[in-house]
C-alpha cells in the first residue's frame, strides 16, 4: 500500500494555485444529467471523486472527455436511470444523481451512497424532501427505488441545513411543474456555485447564499459552459499546514470570503493574514497560540471539513484548544493517529481538548478519511524526521496533486512504493 514519506520540520514558503472545489464540481456534474446537452466545465480538479462521477455519467450513457482542467460532457443521448452499486458505494456525492435523474426521467434506482466514515450519514432528509415533490420512494433490499411521474412544486423545510439534501432538492426542482420553496437550506459557497451553474443552464432560482431558496420549476434548460469555484477546504488545508510549520505562503485563486471563521481562528493563533477574493497570504513567524474554543457548524460557521487539519496545526500552540464537532456524529478518528506524533489530546464526549506540546516526533500513521489524512500530513510536516502517512487513497479523492504542491512550497514529501525486504521505504521525491 502506498504512503507519503515526509521529512518534517521545515518552514513552508512560496505560492501555489488552488484547484477547483471538489464539493462544488460533484453536484455540478450530476446536474449535467438534468437536461440533455453539451457542457464544458472548467477548473475541474484532477481527483478520483471527479473521475468516479465521470464513470457514473458514462454508465448512464453520457460521453465524458477531459481536456486538461476542462471536462466536456455530452448528456444528449443518456437514457440510464440506474447507477451501478460498485460506483454508488465509493462516494457520498453519488446520491446527488437521484434528484437529477428524477428531474429528467421521472425515475431512478441506486444503492446507498458511500463516503467518509463520519457516523451513520443517513439520507432521510433527501428522501423526505423528494417525497414532498411527488416522488414515491421504496427502500428494498438495500436498493433505493424512486418513481416520480410528475414532480410538483412544494414548500419544504429541512430539519437540518443538509448540504446534500439541499443539492438534491435543487436538482429535482428542475423537473417540477410549479414553484419549490426550500427553507432551512444549506448556505455553503458550493451550493451557491451549483445554483450559478443551474442558472447558466436557464434555471430560475432566487435566494442563493440564504437559507430560503425559491425555484420556478419547468424553466427551459440547455447545455452550458461554467467555471467551478476554488476549493476553500484545500485552501484551508494549506493555511493550516503553514500555520503549523511556520513560513509564508500565498494561495492563488483562493477566495478569502469563503473562509472567514478559519482566517479569524488563524489570526487569533498568531498568524498574519492578508486576503482578497483572488488570493490568501498567511505568514507565521512567531509562536502559535491556542485559541480556546473551536466549534464546527454549518456555513457560515467554522467548517467541519477544516476541524481535523486545524487540530493538527494547533498541536504545538501554547495553551489549550477545545474542538467541538457538531455536524457529524463521529469525526475524531484522527485523534488516536495524531497522538502517535506526541500530541496531547483528550476526548471528552463530542469534544476534543488539545494541549499544546513543545515538539512533535515523526510517526507512521494512517488517514482514515479524506480530512483525517490531510491532518496527518499537516502534523507530519511539523515533526522533525521521517514520517509515513498511509491512507493516501483518501487524499487523492479530494486533493489535486497535494504532494507536488507541498514540494513547491519547500516541503520534503515523496510517495513510498511500499515496504521492501529491509523494511525501509524506497521513497522518491523526498
Ligand atoms: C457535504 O456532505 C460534503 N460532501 C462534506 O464534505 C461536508 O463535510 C458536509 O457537506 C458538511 O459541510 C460533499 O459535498 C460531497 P450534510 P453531506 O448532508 O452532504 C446528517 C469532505 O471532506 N444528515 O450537510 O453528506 C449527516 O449525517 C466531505 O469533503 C442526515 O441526518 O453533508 C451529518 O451528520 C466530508 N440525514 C449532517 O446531517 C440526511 O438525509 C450533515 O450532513 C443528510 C444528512
Amino acid at each position: 500500500m502506498e504512503a507519503l514519506v515526509i521529512q518534517g520540520g521545515k518552514r513552508l514558503n512560496g505560492e501555489v494555485a488552488v484547484s477547483g472545489a471538489k464539493n462544488a464540481v460533484l453536484p455540478i456534474l450530476a446536474a449535467t444529467m438534468v437536461q440533455g446537452g453539451v457542457y464544458r466545465i472548467h477548473n475541474c480538479p484532477e481527483i478520483s471523486d471527479v473521475a468516479l462521477a465521470g464513470e457514473i455519467l458514462e454508465s448512464l450513457g453520457c460521453r465524458v472527455e477531459r481536456r486538461g482542467k476542462t471536462l466536456r460532457i455530452d448528456s444528449r443521448d443518456a437514457t440510464g436511470t440506474a447507477i451501478p452499486a460498485a460506483l454508488m458505494g465509493k462516494m457520498r456525492a453519488s446520491v446527488l444523481f437521484l434528484g437529477a435523474l428524477l428531474s429528467r426521467f421521472g425515475c431512478a434506482s441506486m444503492t446507498m451512497p458511500g463516503g467518509c466514515p463520519l457516523g451513520r450519514r443517513p439520507i432521510d432528509l433527501h428522501l423526505d424532501a423528494l417525497a414532498r415533490l411527488g416522488a414515491s420512494v421504496v427502500l428494498w433490499e438495500g436498493e433505493i427505488l424512486c418513481d416520480a411521474p410528475q414532480l410538483h412544486g412544494a414548500a419544504i423545510e429541512l430539519q437540518f441545513p443538509s448540504v446534500g439534501a439541499t443539492e438534491n432538492v435543487l436538482l429535482a426542482a428542475m423537473g417540477c411543474q410549479g414553484t419549490v420553496v426550500l427553507q432551512n437550506a444549506a448556505r455553503e459557497p458550493e451550493i451557491v456555485d451549483l445554483i450559478g451553474f443551474l442558472q447558466s443552464m436557464g434555471a430560475e432560482i432566487s435566494g442563493a447564499g440564504t437559507d430560503t431558496l425559491t425555484i420556478r420549476g419547468g424553466a427551459p434548460l440547455r447545455g452550458t459552459t461554467y467555471t467551478v469555484m476554488p476549493d476553500r477546504i484545500e485552501a484551508a488545508t494549506f493555511l493550516c499546514a503553514c500555520a503549523g510549520c511556520g513560513g509564508e505562503i500565498c494561495l492563488l485563486g483562493a477566495d478569502g470570503r469563503h473562509l472567514t471563521p478559519v482566517l479569524d481562528t488563524l489570526a487569533a493563533a498568531g498568524c498574519e493574514l492578508c486576503w482578497s477574493q483572488e488570493s490568501i497570504t498567511l505568514r507565521r513567524l512567531g509562536p502559535l497560540k491556542a485559541v480556546g474554543e473551536i466549534e464546527t457548524a454549518p456555513y457560515p460557521g467554522f467548517p467541519t471539513d477544516v476541524q481535523a487539519p486545524m487540530m493538527a496545526a494547533l498541536l504545538r500552540a501554547r495553551g489549550s484548544t477545545r474542538f467541538s464537532e457538531t455536524v457529524f456524529e463521529r469525526r475524531f478518528a484522527h485523534v488516536p493517529q495524531l497522538r502517535r506524533f506526541g500530541a496531547e489530546i483528550e476526548l471528552v464526549g463530542s469534544a476534543a481538548l488539545v494541549r499544546g506540546v513543545s515538539a512533535l516526533r515523526p510517526a507512521t500513521v494512517t488517514g482514515t478519511d479524506l480530512r483525517a489524512a490531510a491532518a496527518m500530513v499537516v502534523a507530519a510536516l511539523q515533526a522533525p524526521g521521517e514520517s509515513y502517512v498511509f491512507g493516501i487513497n483518501h487524499l487523492i479523492r479530494g486533493y489535486d496533486n497535494l504532494d507536488e504542491k507541498l514540494r513547491s512550497l519547500g516541503a520534503a514529501v515523496g510517495v513510498a512504493a511500499g515496504k521492501n525486504t529491509t523494511g525501509n521505504f524506497p521513497a522518491h521525491g523526498v
